[in-house]
């Protein structure tokens, strides 16, 4: 285990994990990055996997998810468990006294969203939910030139994610795919489009889907589309696909009288203000490698979020993506998938 010490001679807080997945290696990761925290231990069912990841990461192996919360000297438990359990799991942690960062998304409903809300207002404990595009500089971009009126008067904010998912991604996995499990191609990977355009246009007013299960052999659906309207006026267009070979970069294109911005995957490719293009990343498409495989997502995105996390918890500044903002895109993706 890393020895650190912080810059005002605190002791770092220390983290566990629940789960040692694909997430888990990101948020291993980047807490190893992070001053103030130290990663103490994991807890996966799963024998073979805990225990060549407690190797990599040399950190203590806990015998059951009991065992964890019962160790006083963990301060925050990192939910990194399929989305089916990141309620339970969160709640629980929270009620055992620890802070949680609990991947996206939060839950698997609005209505769970709340008692994690709850759960976390009751005991003082704080909550992040994941959403590390936030954090990434070329976002905060776009909300100051945005605050400015650079594009003039926006009247469109679209997201287009063209992702590709092999049959093996589904096949491999007993929770991919499934309805209550994963939730499909918005709850699993297009949540994150979601969170940002409410994130960097505002609230959303009204929102119309239509999806399918076209290509995949899965429960849950594969393909979305929605027509848009935020509480600014502003007025778009959700496509998502985990069915659109070979994978394409998610597109996040905000449209002013102005001048425009596409947002590709977590930065600007492309930026127009005034009639003059300042950024212009002309290039044919490269495939992006996370549009067509998940386990190539870095963990700078996350080390900031689980930095303004720590610094929260100590008292430093304020918590940015706490459970209320974690759970707007729930909403969103609720009323496109037509459940109330
Ligand atoms: N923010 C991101 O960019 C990002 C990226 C990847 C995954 N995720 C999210 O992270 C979560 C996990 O995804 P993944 O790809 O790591 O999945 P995974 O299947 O690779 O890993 C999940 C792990 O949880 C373990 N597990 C199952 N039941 C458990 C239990 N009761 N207690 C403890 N561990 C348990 C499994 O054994 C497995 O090792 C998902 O909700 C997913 O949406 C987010």
């Amino acid at each position: 285990m890393v020895q650190k010490v912080t810059e005002n001679n605190k002791s770092p807080l220390t983290f566990a994990l629940l789960g040692c997945g694909m997430a888990a290696n990101i948020h291993a990761d980047a807490i190893q990055e992070i001053e103030g925290a130290t990663l103490k231990g994991v807890f996966d069912p799963n024998v073979i996997s805990r225990e060549s990841f407690s190797k990599k990461y040399n950190i203590t192996i806990y015998s059951s998810f009991e065992e964890l919360l019962n160790d006083a000297n963990i301060d925050v438990v990192c939910v990194c468990t399929p989305s089916f359990l990141h309620a339970e799991h969160t709640i629980a942690a929270l009620k055992s006294g620890k802070h949680v960062v609990v991947e996206k998304p939060m839950a698997m409903s609005s209505a769970d969203a709340d008692k994690i809300i709850k759960a976390s207002q009751d005991t003082g404990k704080l909550v992040t939910v994941i959403s590390q595009i936030r954090f990434s500089p070329d976002v905060q971009k776009i909300k100051d030139l945005l605050k400015e009126n650079a594009f003039g008067t926006v009247s469109l904010c679209s997201l287009s994610m063209n992702y590709y998912r092999t049959p093996e991604y589904y096949s491999s996995s007993n929770w991919r795919g499934s309805m209550t499990l994963d939730g499909g191609v918005l709850m699993n990977q297009g949540i994150h489009g979601i969170d940002l355009i409410e994130y960097i246009m505002g609230p959303v007013k009204e929102v119309k889907g239509k999806t399918g299960t076209i290509v995949h052999n899965i429960e849950a659906p594969d393909t979305a589309v929605a027509v848009i309207e935020f509480e600014c006026g502003v007025l778009g267009i959700i496509e998502a696909s985990t069915c659109a070979y070979p994978g394409f970069s998610r597109r996040i294109k905000i449209q002013g009288d102005k001048g425009y911005v596409v947002l590709k995957e977590n930065n600007i490719e492309k930026l127009m203000i005034n009639g003059e293009k300042i950024i212009d990343k002309v290039q044919s498409e490269q495939i992006v490698k996370t549009a067509k495989d998940p386990t190539k997502i870095l963990c700078g995105l996350h080390r900031l979020q689980i930095e303004n996390f720590v610094r929260a918890i100590n008292a430093k500044e304020p918590l940015l993506v706490d459970g209320v903002e974690g759970r707007k895109a729930l909403t969103v993706i609720e009323k496109i998938y037509n459940i109330t």
